[in-house]
């Protein structure tokens, strides 16, 4: 059975008081929430304040592929472990195209990243681009093929579908185009390892926001969301968690 997950990427946003405000005030929001998983990413500076508290899982929004090494601003699974990091975002699309990750890249951080047992959150999706010139499907399947080729079991990794033309831009994919693009990822995930596929979450990122939340996660392929801006400010991310579970 694949679980139901918010989670929440704070890419560079965020300081030690708003992160110490949102670890007290969050937990008591979604405590009558049962059946969701949330997870918030922070940047790696503030790990130490997650590993302080025992509610709220959490991970990091990037990871180095080598274990050890001279990499000078590079931070390894291993020590996002040691930090208490069950979790890791691979492949975001700020990754991608800002800091011009690879797919080769993006493989060997799946494989290190499941090698010390942190759970990557596996960020794909198309550009606006991609889109218009009616790529999207061929995208989508060259970024789980090269990703998650190699990887034994899929069931230790969750997909989030993130059209780029919707991150941060306030534009959502609408709960069609949405669901669409789960249907494929989930029948290429069945193709890439054959009667796993429905124990996959596939999360939808991209301008979540409550006033969104709703509609999208109706959708049946639609498991929970990464989201983004929405998700700084306690009182929002609880509202679209509790959306994510009443109507589901
Ligand atoms: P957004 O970001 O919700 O602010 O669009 C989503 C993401 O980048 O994961």
């Amino acid at each position: 059975m694949r679980k139901k997950i918010v989670a929440g990427n704070w890419k560079m946003f965020q300081n030690s008081f708003s992160i110490k405000d949102f670890i007290e005030d969050f937990p008591p929001l979604v405590a009558d929430i049962d059946d969701i998983e949330h997870i918030i990413f922070p940047p790696f500076v503030y790990l130490n304040l997650f590993q302080a508290q025992n509610k709220i899982p959490y991970g990091a929004q990037n990871m180095h592929f080598e274990e050890r090494g001279a990499f000078t601003g590079e931070i390894s699974a291993g020590m996002l472990r040691d930090l208490g990091c069950k979790f890791v975002l691979i492949g975001h699309s700020e990754r991608r195209h800002i800091f011009k990750e690879t797919p080769e890249m993006l493989e060997k951080k799946i494989l290190a990243a499941l090698q010390d047992e942190l759970t990557p959150i596996y960020c794909i999706g198309e550009k606006i681009e991609e889109r218009r010139s009616g790529k999207t499907f061929e995208v989508l399947s060259s970024q789980l093929r090269d990703g998650l080729s190699e990887v034994r079991d899929l069931t230790k990794v969750i997909i989030a579908y993130e059209p780029v033309w919707a991150i941060g831009t306030g534009e959502t994919a609408t709960p069609e185009i949405a669901e669409e693009a789960h249907v494929f990822i989930r029948s290429e995930l069945e193709t890439i390892m054959p009667g796993i596929s429905e124990d996959i979450s596939v999360l939808y990122g991209g301008s979540v926001k409550p006033e969104n939340t709703k509609e999208l996660i109706k959708m049946k392929n639609i498991d929970g969301f990464l989201v983004g801006g929405a998700s700084l400010k306690p009182e929002t991310l609880a509202q679209i968690s509790r959306f994510s579970v009443e109507e589901k």
